[in-house]
């Protein structure tokens, strides 16, 4: 079993690129039948396709934002660095607000932020500097978390994800993708299987879509076959990423996640996490305390456009949920390995 991952052929999409004057997204609303780049001029247009889910996924949209930082300088005539830091705080700010859930962004934007304290008279070039640097620190702890997760992943085991956590969630290789690219580069995955991710299809739309690109099998299942195919005994891992990783390994991520792992419970199969350092969030005791999206509950009234529910019928619309580190057995971060979170090990890891 060779440890080497051909990255030539296990990470071939790449949802951010920055041209020099307009950040490129490929917008996520129109995948799989329509691969198109949308091109922001502004910080705003940035902060509106977080917003549109254009670009999404917890570590993408952090990378997005801080090039949309890099974008709003543009609009700043001031040479004074302590000047344009005034001057930037509003487009930071609007950033910060287009998604609340994933503390990627806030990250990224933090980060943002003390390279302009840090900066001098070239304040410019350093914020492009810290851009470039968040992003290529993302690829790279997507690469070690493939390793590391891959590692507690048994040959010949079946694994269910859900959402999408690839090189469209990130700058590029994934996080739990990342982990079931690398498991089946080395050969301990023999199946994988992806739940739709009801109900803006992140799953059926994307992920399937974005394993098709490597020539990785996946099967899709309607998210509510979960239960029935654990008991089939043909998943060992339930392997997902993260929006905000609590002090005490509480864990929001995408609407579903939470039952997933009540189900992983009962049937005996693993939960594993993984997400990079910028997802972990210990200034957050636990998981009551993250901020939950909702969303348009048009989502739920039809299809791609097309009604399917009656007039006149309510419907809410949570995007994330909290699933409690009980239910987890491993956090898989660029820094290690997390078995049975609590907030003990997660301090231990990760400091106060
Ligand atoms: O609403 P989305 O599509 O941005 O939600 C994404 C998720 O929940 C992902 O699982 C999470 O951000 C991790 S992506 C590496």
């Amino acid at each position: 079993m060779s440890a080497d991952i051909d990255y030539a052929r296990y990470d071939r999409i790449r949802p951010i690129r920055w041209t020099g004057d307009a950040l490129e997204l490929l917008d996520q609303r129109k995948l799989p039948f329509v691969v198109e780049y949308l091109s922001c001029r502004t910080s705003d247009e940035v902060a509106a396709a977080i917003h549109a889910l254009a670009v999404r996924g917890a570590p993408a949209i952090g990378i997005a934002a801080a090039w949309g930082v890099v974008l709003a300088t543009r609009a700043i005539d001031s040479d004074d660095v302590t000047d344009a830091a005034s001057k930037l705080e509003p487009a930071l700010q609007r950033l910060n607000a287009a998604r609340p859930t994933a503390v990627n962004l806030a990250w990224a934007l933090a980060r943002m932020r003390a390279a302009l304290a840090r900066a001098g008279a070239d304040w410019r070039d350093a914020l492009e500097r810290e851009a470039r640097a968040i992003d290529t620190e993302d690829l790279a702890a997507n690469r070690r978390m493939g390793a590391l997760g891959a590692a507690l992943i048994e040959p010949g085991s079946g694994v269910l994800t859900h959402c999408n956590t690839g090189s469209l969630a990130t700058a590029g290789f994934g996080t739990a993708l990342g982990v079931i690219r690398a498991g089946v580069a080395q050969g301990r995955i023999d199946e994988v299987f992806a739940g739709e991710t009801r109900p803006w299809l992140q799953g059926a739309r994307l992920t399937v879509w974005e394993l098709q690109q490597d020539g990785i099998d996946a099967t899709l299942i309607a998210d509510a076959a979960a239960s029935h195919l654990m008991k089939t005994g043909k998943v060992q891992w339930v392997v997902v990423g993260a929006d905000r990783i609590c002090a005490n390994g509480d864990t929001a991520n995408k609407i579903g996640t939470y039952q997933l792992a009540i189900a992983a419970k009962h049937h005996g199969v693993k939960v594993m996490v993984v997400a990079p350092s910028s997802t972990v969030d210990m200034a957050t005791a636990s998981g009551d305390l993250i901020e939950i999206e909702e969303r348009d509950p048009g989502e739920l009234h039809g299809i791609g456009g097309t009604r399917t529910v009656a007039e006149g019928i309510g419907a809410w619309n949570p995007v994330f949920d909290v699933t409690p580190h009980d239910l987890i057995d491993a956090i898989v971060t660029e820094k290690g390995v997390i078995e049975h979170p609590d907030a003990a090990s997660m301090r231990a890891a990760f400091g106060a």
